[in-house]
């Protein structure tokens, strides 16, 4: 159904690198899972914090003071996109892995030899190698939750099945940046709390398609990067605060003890802070883009209702794009969808559409995209793990196409086009 609604030409005038070309060719940008383009209060945040705000933190003159609000404010912005009760809670690190490297070591002091985690087979290697380098240096034992490579789903019972008494710390993805499948990150968390384990989600996928909201949730720990929602190189890890508080941090003697400084080790990028800041207000500003849904958000902050309000309508036109694509895909001979592909269950996926086709390795057809100016990536795309459950890892892994929301309908089609030049 088309959407004739969404604003997607007024969207993409918002993001100078949409029209940048190469030669005479446009630029088709679907290698959003591995980073997004930014609009243009990102550039403007950023040049603003360099240019009147760049001073270390704490002191008396004014660039000093103008650094100080501004990594509070960035602070809060982030608790309101997470909906997070206070930014006490907000944690600003370099990128997801550096942060969950240093959360895992963190929360190794609360683990024994013999204590158990619990990974899974869906997710990206930064939220699966912290875990095992953890479960390494402190003699825990490590189990397993499996998905279904043939539904790319997890059943009910993937994480009851294995959890115990002893479990003490469950690592998920929200969304795979490999199958695109979005996991029923609540279910579980309610599962592991039961369980009396930590439920620690890695939310970088969804983050740029879906509102986030860490109370309704439940989970404990929960990490995004804003790089890959239309914001700078910057990671972004909610805890909650209680066990922020409680947990030790792996920091130097004059660093304090308060929330959240005590895990901001070092000095952070406060321009990275600053675009991150321009990223919200870019979202914000489409909470009430013409479509936008009916839900009602009033238990948050004005402005993380407006970024609610404005994936709900982004997501509307992305599974409408995403839809688009699989249809598009499904005919071609030998291609197979590493994905859910039922336009019933669009819902249970961001558009990170990988496959694979036979007869071509993903990267030589990479090449031949980028041959054509389309961004697309190859290979495991460090979802070691799901890549090596569905067999594909001395395959060369998957051709991976992610959508997000200021793609086109022609954008998608003119993808088809080259696929069937290239498979020809
Ligand atoms: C699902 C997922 N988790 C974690 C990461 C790592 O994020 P970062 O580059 O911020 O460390 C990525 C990066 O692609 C990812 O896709």
């Amino acid at each position: 159904m088309p959407l004739p609604a969404f604003p997607i030409d007024a969207i993409r005038a918002e993001f100078p690198a949409l029209a940048q070309k190469d030669g005479n060719l446009a630029r088709i940008y679907f290698d959003n899972p591995a980073g997004t383009q930014v609009p243009r209060q990102v550039i403007d945040r950023t040049l603003e914090a360099m240019v009147a705000k760049n001073a270390n933190l704490g002191g008396y003159f004014s660039t000093t003071v103008a650094a100080d609000e501004l990594v509070n404010e960035a602070h809060q912005a982030m608790a309101d996109f997470y909906h997070a009760r206070s930014p006490r809670e907000i944690v600003f690190g370099q990128n997801m892995t550096t942060l969950t490297l240093h959360m895992s070591r963190c929360l190794g002091r609360r683990l024994s030899p013999g204590d158990e985690i619990v990974l899974s087979r869906m997710d990206h290697d930064a939220n699966v190698a912290p875990w095992l380098l953890l479960a390494e240096d402190r003699g825990l034992t490590v189990r397993w939750m499996d998905f279904d490579p043939e539904t790319y789903e997890f059943a009910e019972d993937a994480l009851t099945s294995v959890l115990s008494p002893k479990t003490k710390l469950v690592a998920m993805g929200f969304a795979s940046n490999c199958t695109g499948t979005i996991n029923d990150v609540k279910r579980f968390a309610a599962d592991a709390h039961q369980a009396g384990a930590l439920f620690y989600v890695d939310a970088v996928q969804l983050a740029p398609h879906c509102g986030i909201d860490v109370q309704e949730l439940g989970c404990d720990f929960l990490v995004s990067s804003a790089y890959k929602f239309f914001g700078p190189h910057q990671g972004i890890l909610w805890g909650r605060e209680a066990l922020l508080e409680e947990t030790f941090s792996y920091k130097v003697r004059p660093a304090g003890n308060d929330l959240p400084h005590k895990f901001e080790t070092g000095t952070l990028s406060h321009e990275g802070m600053a675009g991150t800041l321009g990223a919200i207000d870019y979202l914000a500003s489409h909470g009430d883009t013409p479509g936008s849904s009916a839900k009602t958000y009033d238990h948050m902050s004005a402005r993380g209702a407006r970024i609610h309000r404005a994936f709900d309508v982004f997501t509307d036109w992305e599974h409408h794009l995403c839809k688009r694509l699989i249809d598009d895909l499904t005919p071609f001979k030998g291609l197979k969808i590493r994905g859910i592909t039922s336009a019933n269950a669009v819902h249970r996926r961001v558009p990170t559409v990988s496959f694979t086709l036979d007869g071509h390795s993903p990267e030589v057809l990479a090449k031949a995209f980028a041959a054509r100016n389309m961004f697309v990536w190859s290979g495991h795309n460090y979802a070691v793990e799901p890549v090596t459950r569905m067999g594909l890892m001395d395959k060369g892994g998957v051709l991976r196409v992610g959508l997000a929301h200021y793609n086109t309908e022609a954008e998608v089609d003119a993808f088809i086009a080259g696929l069937a030049e290239i498979a020809r």
